[in-house]
């Protein structure tokens, strides 16, 4: 069943109703200023992060599931006083009409109900760190019908988080009592704690003259009244309330005549602006804001043309950006997934890490080193200058043992303290997160950045000592089979060997209460046979010594061949006490799913067939039709240890669910392994495009991934959990772009070497790298060519690099 529609040529998602199974949600933002957005207008905003600088507050885990948002609020005054959300939420009023647009950066909702027909458009212009709702009212009424000429008001609705959402959420001693606004020219500014340390304040302002408004949350819903209802709307009028601490709350009042076929168009606008510290009061000692700098852009954001100029710059900016890939094959579905969507998440992720969405908080996690170094994959392509800022701030926060901060705080960009270091597997992923920026860019400058380890100033050596540090770490900490100790986690971060935790809420990843253990991992085994390859690659490119980096991966790959070999599949783990996780001669838990892409993701067992075998264990004991789960069986009590990834119930999460997340690394083995067919039919499997028709099943959003999918232990089986932030995104279009279309940038070029399904004739692509253009068809032939602008090539060569703002024509042909 589906409950919208693809619209490629506008590249929107139409929702057409507002009772999806979970809220389908949007991002607005791009740069600094970010919300998230449902279907029916839920969500909050916030100034870079999403922690420390919130503007609007939202409570998760509610019900309804999303509750809270940037409601808006029609009242009819000619006949029962009836009012209505035009976004259905929060009054839930049957609409005659109702649909929503997520595009890119920008959500649109229309709806009618007795005739009145509203759109209210939402979006973050470039350059700004302020939001825009813009309501375009039609009076639909017949000239002849009773109450022809609409008598209307308008009320606006959003409730002010007091910053620091942690303790917005917890601090109600405190909360209650530091809530300050003012008013001014219609204008509702939210000042809590500006009298103090903070130098910013948010701001509400409306494009029309006011009949009243609210700045207390009380005065607007009224006592024991929700926003379903609230007592301002039911009675037509606000009370020009002033909030004195408890809930500050902004809400503008509008009164709007419409004759029958008028349209009216209504500007909102919610902000975040900083003042200079010497300037913040007007006058100065006084305690008013100083409101010289926010004034002229609050009146140009109200103003309908900058509106319609920003709206189309943001258009604009997404063409551009889409434009680095856009591909026509025989499938639908990969189509507008790598054209617009699959593109549009890896954009998200970059913005988001994991912190914010409506399963992650904007507490809890900030951005991740691993995660932030897989995300690169998915966007480097787009703002190759933005990835590079990136690997150096995610590098400033290495540990000069080579080790890692396992997240770091966007706001601060220091490392974490609270979860702290210790997963084995994070140093590796900066050596793969700089390949795929130098294979995109060919920029070899980045490896002479100096960078510092943990942000200590003096500290700062060349990114490339970084990197051998990295492998350095892994190479001081073998365990007795001379595999990778794993430390707290590897990618895996519920496989926690080092944790035996018995107390109920001990934070599994943080707490080692054995000591001394030698738990091993094969993911990290093979992750370091990639790894150390890929610096080998890197160091020939720059003239720098790269033997020892390839003698290392050797001796790693025979390591995996002597002790990380099960006979039919590569084995997981070895835990504290030196017994086999992930082989044939476990009860549970005998074969998973990460070892087997990351071995041969890094060529080990390619060669010997190896690989072949472990593929065809993976397709045999993994794969479901909704994707591959993560291992088999799913184990079925707590078992101290193995950690939390025992703590799910069988099919969820870590625990033998499909974790979307490690998909794409079977897809890649696949193509490595020249097998187009099982590749792509793994990529169809979890594609969400593919699933739009069981939404009922899937319940998440059909244009973007999920981290889950429940596995076949589940009772939910097939259903998507934790849509959007998930390193799913940028690998899987890795996979499909890379290695099922073969569009491969590599160190010294770019490489076409499609692995496609047999019964595709071919396809087209359009590609941008290194500053030329590409333009690229792969077609079926008698035998295996290439010709770049007319010339024969070698076809297993790298594409010639065309100078900057050169197009190349490039045809393969394969058999
Ligand atoms: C989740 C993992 C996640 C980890 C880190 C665990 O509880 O199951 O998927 O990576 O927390 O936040
Ligand atoms: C989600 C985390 O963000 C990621 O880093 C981890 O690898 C997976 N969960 C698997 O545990």
């Amino acid at each position: 069943m589906r409950f919208g529609h693809f619209d490629d040529e506008r590249r929107e998602y139409v929702i057409d109703r507002p009772d999806t199974p979970l809220p389908w949600i949007n991002y607005l933002g791009t740069e600094a200023y970010f919300g998230i957005i449902s279907n029916t207008a839920g969500g909050y905003s916030f100034y870079r992060d999403a922690r420390l600088r919130r503007l609007s507050r939202y409570r998760y885990n509610n019900a309804p599931f999303d509750f809270g948002g940037r409601y808006l609020y029609l009242r009819d005054h000619a006949q029962d006083g009836a009012y209505w959300s035009p976004t259905w939420q929060p009054t839930q009023t049957e609409l005659d009409e109702y649909e929503c647009r997520h595009g890119l950066s920008y959500t649109q909702i229309s709806s009618a109900y007795r005739n009145i027909k509203a759109q209210v458009s939402y979006f973050v212009p470039l350059g700004e760190t302020l939001e825009v709702w813009r309501l375009r009212l039609t009076n639909e009424r017949s000239p002849d019908q009773a109450d022809s000429v609409a008598e209307l008001s308008v009320f606006s609705s959003v409730e002010f988080c007091l910053w620091d959402a942690q303790d917005d959420a917890t601090n109600f001693q405190r909360n209650f009592s530091t809530g300050q606004v003012e008013v001014v020219d219609g204008v509702i500014y939210h000042k809590t704690e500006y009298r103090e340390r903070r130098d910013h304040f948010a701001y509400f302002a409306c494009s029309e003259p006011l009949a009243g408004f609210d700045t207390a949350r009380e005065s607007f819903l009224g006592p024991y009244r929700s926003w379903d209802r609230p007592i301002a709307v039911e009675r037509g009028a606000s009370s020009d309330s002033i909030a004195h601490g408890w809930q500050p709350h902004g809400s503008h009042h509008v009164r709007v005549t419409l004759e029958p076929g008028e349209t009216r168009e209504i500007g909102f606008v919610l902000g975040y602006w900083e003042n200079p510290r010497d300037a913040k009061f007007d006058p100065p000692g006084s305690q008013t804001i100083n409101k010289h700098m926010v004034r002229p852009v609050i009146a140009r954001w109200l103003q309908q043309e900058t509106v319609d100029a920003g709206f189309r710059a943001l258009r604009e900016q997404w063409d551009a950006l889409l434009g680095g890939l856009q591909v026509a094959t025989p499938d639908g579905d990969t189509d507008r997934m790598v054209n617009i969507w699959n593109a549009y998440q890896n954009m998200v992720t970059f913005n988001m890490s994991r912190s914010t969405s409506f399963y992650e908080s904007g507490i809890g996690r900030g951005m991740g080193f691993r995660d932030s170094n897989q995300d690169l994959l998915g966007f480097v392509h787009m703002i190759p200058e933005r990835a590079r800022e990136r690997i150096l701030d995610i590098a400033a926060t290495q540990l000069s043992t080579g080790g890692a901060y396992h997240q770091y705080q966007p706001l601060t960009k220091r490392g974490n303290n609270d979860i702290g270091s210790g997963f084995n597997d994070d140093p590796l992923w900066l050596i793969l997160g700089v390949a795929a920026y130098l294979k995109e860019t060919g920029d070899t400058s980045i490896l002479e950045e100096p960078v510092p380890y943990d942000n200590d100033p003096g500290s700062e050596q060349p990114l490339y000592d970084h990197l051998q540090r990295s492998l350095r770490y892994t190479l001081e900490r073998l365990g007795p089979h001379g595999l990778p100790l794993i430390g707290r986690a590897d990618w895996n971060d519920c496989l926690n060997l080092n944790c035996f935790s018995e107390t109920p809420g001990e934070p599994f990843q943080t707490t080692e209460n054995a000591t001394g253990g030698v738990a091993e991992s094969v993911f990290i085994a093979g992750q370091f046979v990639l790894a150390a390859r890929e610096l080998a690659g890197i160091a020939a490119l720059v003239g720098r010594p790269g033997q020892e980096y390839l003698d290392a991966a050797e001796k790693m790959a025979g390591t995996i061949a002597e002790h990380g070999w099960d006979g039919a599949w590569f084995r997981r783990a070895y835990d504290f006490h030196g017994n086999v996780v992930g082989s044939a001669s476990n009860d549970e838990g005998q074969i998973f799913i990460e070892p087997q892409g990351m071995c041969i993701m890094g060529g080990v067992g390619v060669e010997d067939g190896t690989a072949a075998t472990a593929l065809a264990s993976v397709r045999e004991r993994l794969a479901t039709p909704h994707g591959i789960v993560l291992q088999q069986p799913a184990y079925s009590s707590y078992r101290v240890e193995l950690g939390e990834i025992s703590s799910y119930p069988p099919g969820y999460k870590e625990n033998a669910g499909i974790f979307c997340h490690t998909n794409p690394w079977l897809m890649i083995a696949e193509a490595i392994v020249g097998n187009g067919d099982g590749a792509f039919d793994y990529y169809k499997r979890i594609l969400p495009a593919a699933r739009e028709a069981i939404s009922e099943v899937h319940r998440c959003e059909p244009y973007v991934y999920a981290q889950m999918i429940a596995g076949r232990d589940a009772p939910t089986h097939g259903e998507a959990k934790n849509s959007w932030l998930t390193g799913t995104a940028a690998w899987n279009y890795a996979a499909v772009t890379q290695w099922i279309l073969g569009i491969r940038p590599e160190l010294t070029g770019l490489r076409v070497a499609p692995v496609i399904p047999a019964d595709w004739p071919g396809f087209t692509a359009v590609r941008r790298f290194r500053g030329a253009t590409y333009n690229i068809t792969v077609q079926r032939g008698a035998e295996r060519s290439l010709t770049v602008d007319g010339e024969a090539r070698d076809p297993d060569s790298v594409l010639p690099l065309a100078p900057a703002g050169a197009i190349s024509e490039v045809i393969l042909t394969i058999s």
